[in-house]
């Protein structure tokens, strides 16, 4: 079963900014070299600690699927790597309890949490991931958003911590330049903002998939509107 999202047209991202924000760099420094605080919401701690408890049924390599939106491509990402947990992320309750969805496979678990404050309870777990997947996250293309983009946010020296090969897809090639030069400044390697065709078979996570298969409804979306993909590949070492 394929679910329809919206099969309308998707517009490509207006944005004020031309090019990389003017201000990544020392908001960049500045969350690098503070402590994160935020008290985690307690719904968060609590899908934190059922997580936790199945995942200790069974030791197996953890994939996060941050801001899954439905858990679409949980789904396929579980069923690529059966001996992994894929733990789905998403704040939206509305997305993740969509209707027309494929069951759930046996190794992958769906919460309905703040990234913010799980990223933040995982690393206080000294918890390290195989993989993390940020698929067209939200991107807050005005310039003022700087800081609601996961790189200019507090909790992205979070996701470094958490470790892992990551890869982060965008519809917004300035989010992914943004993305690559945010890991440069913290010291990790990236292969920088590069295109990506999701007809084209994926070697480098070795995410063997259909041809037409697309691993998000967003993905989708944007590619049959005729949009160009962005991505950036990191293996994260904090
Ligand atoms: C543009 S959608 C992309 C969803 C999905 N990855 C896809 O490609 O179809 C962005 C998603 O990020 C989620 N999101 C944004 N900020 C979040 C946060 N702090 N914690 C958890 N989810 C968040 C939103 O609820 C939304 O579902």
């Amino acid at each position: 079963m394929t679910p329809s999202l919206n099969n309308s047209q998707s517009r490509e991202i207006y944005s004020n900014q031309q090019g990389i924000h003017d201000n990544l760099e020392k908001v960049v420094r500045k969350h690098l070299t503070f402590e994160f605080k935020k008290p985690p919401a307690k719904h968060t701690v609590s899908a934190f600690n059922r997580v936790s408890d199945l995942i200790s049924a069974k030791q197996m390599p953890i994939i996060f699927d941050s801001c899954c939106g439905t858990g679409f491509s949980s789904r396929i990402i579980a069923r690529q790597h059966p001996h992994h947990w894929v733990i789905g992320l998403d704040r939206s309750a509305k997305r993740l309890n969509k209707e027309d969805q494929e069951p759930l496979p046996d190794n992958c678990l769906i919460a309905q949490v703040d990234c913010v404050d799980f990223w933040n309870l995982a690393v206080k777990a000294d918890w390290q991931l195989e993989k993390h997947f940020l698929l067209y996250p939200n991107p807050y293309p005005k310039s003022a958003q700087l800081k609601s983009r996961w790189h200019g946010h507090p909790a992205f020296v979070n996701l470094l911590k958490l470790g892992g090969d990551l890869e982060v897809r965008s519809n917004w090639q300035i989010y992914i330049q943004e993305f690559a030069e945010a890991l440069r400044i913290a010291g990790q390697s990236c292969s920088g903002c590069e295109v990506y065709n999701p007809n084209e078979g994926d070697q480098k996570l070795e995410a063997v998939k259909p041809a037409e298969e697309y691993l998000t409804l967003f993905e989708r979306k944007y590619h049959q509107s005729g949009q160009t993909l962005f991505r950036c590949l990191s293996s994260l070492r904090f």
